[in-house]
């Protein structure tokens, strides 16, 4: 079965926007999909900004809230918070032994941060806390420890999942097995952007949303705070560009929306038609804000919903998962010793010095290959300490020259002696 796997910041106090764009197209698509679906409170990312405990915990609340409020059904989807499975803080450092650097200088967030600092005359990294640089590779975690197939993102979030993809590939290739599945990006472009009082997206950057469970009275207030023109009762509106209209739109059912687009042509005055939209809004959210209140009326439900879905989860994949990345990283139980190792197996295959003690007395070497060829054999030294230090810098050495020596006799092309040599040398670095 395809999982399908949706992370939720928790930051902020959920806006409409937010429910338009994200909430609840999310739970639609939980409903109407036989995927196994993960959806979770990402609030280890959220420290990576929001450094008030108490903001913390109340915006995990309010946005825990939000979800189970607006219909996402804790027993048919995986509902969990990130900080609770302690697998994934582990697999983050897994990951972050294989993720490129390279490639987390190229991320977008962290660029952005840099560029400003750069146009502030500041030091590139300043203020930048390793948080915000390493939070793809958090992101990582979250998507393949579930082996997600599929994640609905934001365009924003599309280089995450393709670092994630990264991540997971070169684990695979460093251990030798397809441990993780490689995730997609869903994008979703029928969801359109919500846009705010002002008629620019909604968003908390822009300071004019619409908070989500407002009550009554506020919602009220703030539509009919909504920017229009200048345009008297009886004179015909245009849809085109009007943020009301869009808003209107979002929440009525396409009758609706063609009654109004009819209304705005005959010329609806501005005051009929935010008495419209607020009551189109408020049919919507009054039952969602009415759960709502409840749920936040008992945080302790709320906590024992979170401890629960993800106790099940690590149970279920977390812990048997991580057992067996543990197990593939060589973090292993030092009792049961491998009967091959295949690490030392490879090394037997690699060249090698040998230095032993002739019947002449004298001290002696030889270089061989992986299948035990001579390549170079050393006269006849007075101590062990010699032959030694002549091995250290043939080892050292990556010039045909250097093997200009009289103590030895090269038996193989000058330039094969130097290519086992460099093998030695990177198996031992
Ligand atoms: N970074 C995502 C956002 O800002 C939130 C997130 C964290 C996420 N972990 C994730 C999304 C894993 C998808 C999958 O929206």
């Amino acid at each position: 079965m395809t999982r399908v796997l949706t992370g939720i910041t928790t930051s902020g106090t959920p806006h409409l926007g937010n429910y338009v764009g994200a909430v609840r197209p999310a739970i639609a698509a939980s409903r109407a999909s036989d995927a196994e679906s993960f959806y979770f409170l990402a609030d280890l990312h959220s420290l990576i900004k929001a450094q008030d405990p108490a903001r913390t915990q109340r915006s995990t609340l309010e946005i825990a809230a939000t979800w189970l409020a607006a219909g996402l059904e804790p027993d048919k989807v995986w509902f969990y918070r990130q900080s609770d499975i302690p697998e994934i803080t582990e697999l983050t450092w897994f990951l972050t032994c294989v993720a490129g650097k390279g490639i987390l200088n190229r991320a977008h967030a962290y660029k952005a941060a840099v560029d400003r600092n750069r146009a502030d005359s500041e030091d590139d990294d300043s203020g930048i806390s390793a948080g915000l640089f390493m939070y793809p590779v958090l992101m990582a975690a979250d998507i393949l420890i579930f082996k997600a197939d599929r994640v609905p993102v934001g365009r924003d979030q599309v280089q995450h999942i393709e670092m994630a993809r990264d991540f997971g590939q070169r684990f695979n290739h460093v251990y030798g097995r397809d441990y993780f599945v490689l995730p997609e990006a869903a994008i979703d472009e029928s969801v359109a952007t919500l846009p705010g009082l002002d008629g620019r997206k909604m968003s908390k950057s822009y300071d004019n949303t619409i908070p989500l469970f407002a009550p009554r009275a506020e919602l009220k207030k703030a539509v009919s705070s909504i920017t229009t023109d200048s345009r008297a009762p009886g004179e015909a509106k245009e849809t085109e560009g009007s943020a009301l209209f869009q808003l209107y739109q979002a929440f009525a059912s396409a009758d609706e929306t063609a009654q109004m687009r009819q209304a705005y042509a005959e010329g609806i005055g501005w005051g009929d038609a935010k008495q419209k939209l607020f009551e189109c809004i408020d049919a919507q959210i009054a039952p969602m804000r009415e759960r709502y209140e409840a749920l936040i009326a008992k945080p302790a439900d709320i906590e024992s919903i979170l401890r629960d879905g993800a106790g099940r989860l690590r149970e279920k994949y977390a812990i048997p998962f991580l057992a067996e990345l543990r197990e593939a990283v060589g973090l292993r139980d030092l009792s049961q010793q491998p009967k091959v190792d295949a690490k030392a197996a490879a090394k037997s295959t690699l060249p090698s010095f040998k230095q032993y003690r002739d019947s002449d007395n004298r001290f002696y070497f030889k270089f061989m290959d992986g299948d035990g060829v001579l390549l170079v054999q050393s006269n006849g030294f007075d101590s062990p300490k010699e032959a030694g230090q002549l091995i250290a810098v043939l080892k050292r050495s990556d010039r045909a020259d250097a093997m200009e020596t009289p103590e030895i006799n090269l038996l193989v092309p000058v330039q094969d002696v130097l290519a086992a040599l460099r093998q030695l040398r990177e198996a031992e670095a």
